[in-house]
């Protein structure tokens, strides 16, 4: 592509609307590789303004990668609990124990072989922590680039090497940061600002924008489960958990399909419960109807603020907390 039209040229008309309208973000005003790997860590699946909150309450715990290695799993779990995706918060300690001595690699292909890190958290890290030239494609770089050239399915391929072509190696990091402000704040999924935007003139998608790329398809297993509140002296009784998505939380006892209510009472010598409510809980790739029961319980039971709870869970406890409806 080029990068030039008319005279005009794609690259000082986006950083010089990126110097007026970036935005004070707090990971933008350090160089310290650690802080940066976090806040793209949480970028990955948390939006910028949630994430300021979790940047800020993890790195006051956790301020560097030796911190971040000696503390227990546990601890990493409850003060990353809220912000959701739990592997993200697993794979960084076991990130920081790999790397706590050497401190963390500069190139992009020693950063993917650590825990957690994929091409996109490598290039970001290795651009705006260190300098290097490399792109960074999330997914706001793909929704620009396929508005740019106008092409519906842009593959993984197409997007690296035109975002390569792209790339200001001069000043990658803040090229990349540029790119992915462009799709936050302008070139955004609904109702992109065309009108305003620093590169209609090089964009071929002008006017059409939201045409490209093409939605993908999400498809989300709709799966019920039953959840029992057993309500103690001292709060509640809580399970570790254990798997990939909710591994190393606790939550309330919960089993999925058919026979999960007798499952869990019988588990719990129980003879029957009552009806609480339901919960909805989203995944990535299932959805969840959680029916709620409780019952009264005499025997050991947890603080639900002492362990690291889900989102899930909380919603779980906010219901027995308030009980049952009118
Ligand atoms: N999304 C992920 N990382 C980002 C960054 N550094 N700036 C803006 N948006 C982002």
């Amino acid at each position: 592509m080029q990068a030039s039209c008319g005279g005009m040229e794609l690259r000082p008309a986006l950083l010089a609307w990126y110097r007026r309208n970036a935005r004070d973000l707090p990971w933008r005003g350090t160089r310290d590789p650690y802080a940066i790997l976090v806040s793209e860590v949480l970028l990955q699946q948390t939006r910028v303004e949630q994430a300021r909150g979790y940047y800020a309450r993890f790195l006051a715990a956790f301020p560097d990668l030796n911190a971040l290695a000696q503390a227990s799993e546990e601890d990493v779990l409850r003060v990353w609990a809220g912000a959701g995706y739990y592997r993200r918060a697993r794979n960084l300690h076991r990130l920081a124990q790999a790397v706590a001595k050497t401190g963390l690699p500069a190139a992009p292909a020693e950063l993917e072989e650590l825990p957690g890190i994929g091409p996109y958290t490598a290039a970001a890290v290795a651009s705006i922590a260190f300098g290097k030239p490399v792109a960074a494609v999330d997914g706001n770089v793909r929704r620009v680039l396929a508005r740019l050239f106008t092409v519906d399915v842009p593959s993984a391929r197409w997007l690296q090497e035109t975002a390569e072509r792209l790339l200001d190696r001069a000043g990658p990091g803040v090229w990349n940061q540029a790119l992915m402000e462009l799709g936050s704040l302008v070139c955004t999924p609904k109702r992109p600002a065309c009108a305003t935007c620093p590169v209609a003139r090089f964009c071929q998608g002008k006017g059409a924008a939201e045409r490209y790329p093409l939605p993908r398809a999400r498809r989300r297993t709709a799966v019920s489960a039953t959840a029992l509140v057993l309500k103690g002296a001292g709060g509640y009784v809580l399970e570790r958990r254990d798997g990939r998505v909710l591994g190393g939380l606790w939550g309330f006892p919960l089993a999925e399909g058919k026979g999960a209510r007798e499952h869990l009472l019988s588990r719990y010598g129980l003879a029957s419960a009552r009806p609480l409510g339901t919960v909805e809980h989203a995944f990535t790739h299932k959805k969840l109807t959680i029916r709620v029961y409780a019952a009264p319980w005499s025997g050991p039971d947890e603080d639900p603020n002492a362990r690291p709870l889900s989102v899930l869970d909380g919603k779980i406890l906010a219901l027995a907390e308030r009980g049952p409806g009118p």
